[in-house]
């Protein structure tokens, strides 16, 4: 395993799969982890199991981010790493997806992550390092039936991912689009992949642990080295 060396690490969607995950690979690897969500019970159960500091905030509003900034401001200085992990996925043809679904996918997928990105990357660009690392989508780039409003809320972070790519090219910040196929998560539930010929079985998936090890992975590089995009499929 790599080491964080005590560097701060801020993940959102802590209290799903990925997420979850996510802060307990960065824990392990010696990173100061902020883990962000909304159950704040849920999250305060994994902070105290690993070691990390619950920070509950809605990843859609900016006054809730600016609040998770001045907490970790104040706790670790600033941010070493930021995991845009937090998301929602619902499954419907086009013409059965009214404002309220594709709201909620645009929200908390797409603008939810421009959102905590915006908030964190000044502090970033003036001490000239800092690891943006956004949880993307095999979806972002591949069109499957009943994706609408997913598919549109991840290949929109894929565009804003690649504009940022641009903007701190040259900084000392990176950043990473993370693009996993599907994944073995709480996510699924409502769907039950299981009993659906369309969907990918739960035992197709991938684990929330590869995602994991692919954001260990992505973090224990050497500053000098930068992965602006990764694919994660299973074998
Ligand atoms: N599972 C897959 O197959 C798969 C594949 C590729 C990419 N992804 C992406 O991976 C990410 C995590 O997915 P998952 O499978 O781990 O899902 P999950 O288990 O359902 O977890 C979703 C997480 O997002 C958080 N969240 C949702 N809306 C939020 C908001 N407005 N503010 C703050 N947190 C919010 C939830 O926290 P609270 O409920 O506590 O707010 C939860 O922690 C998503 O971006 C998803 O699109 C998933």
């Amino acid at each position: 395993m790599s080491d964080g060396g005590g560097r701060a690490a801020l993940v959102t969607g802590a209290t799903g799969g990925i997420g979850e995950a996510i802060v307990r690979r960065l824990a392990a690897d010696g990173f100061h982890v902020f883990a962000g969500g909304r159950r704040r019970q849920r999250l305060e159960r994994l902070a105290a199991d690993v070691g990390a500091v619950a920070l509950p905030f809605d990843v859609t509003s900016e006054t809730e981010a600016a609040g998770a900034r001045t907490v970790v401001e104040g706790e670790a200085g600033g941010l070493a790493l930021l995991v845009n992990a937090a998301g929602v996925f619902d499954l419907a043809p086009v013409t059965d997806t009214g404002d309220a679904v594709l709201n909620r996918n645009l929200d908390a997928n797409l603008k939810g992550a421009f959102n905590v990105t915006r908030a964190f990357l000044p502090a970033m660009l003036a001490a000239g390092s800092g690891l943006v690392i956004q949880v993307g989508s095999v979806a972002g780039w591949r069109a499957f039936p009943g994706n609408g409003a997913y598919s549109a809320s991840k290949y929109g972070l894929r565009g804003f991912h690649e504009v940022l790519l641009e903007e701190i090219r040259g900084t000392g910040v990176r950043a990473c689009l993370l693009e996993p196929g599907a994944v073995d998560t709480p996510i699924w539930d409502p769907l039950s992949p299981d009993s659906s010929p369309h969907l990918p079985g739960r035992g197709e998936m991938l684990r929330p642990d590869d995602v994991a090890h692919a954001v260990g992975f992505v973090a224990g590089l050497p500053a000098a080295v930068t992965v602006p995009l990764l694919r994660i499929e299973r074998a």
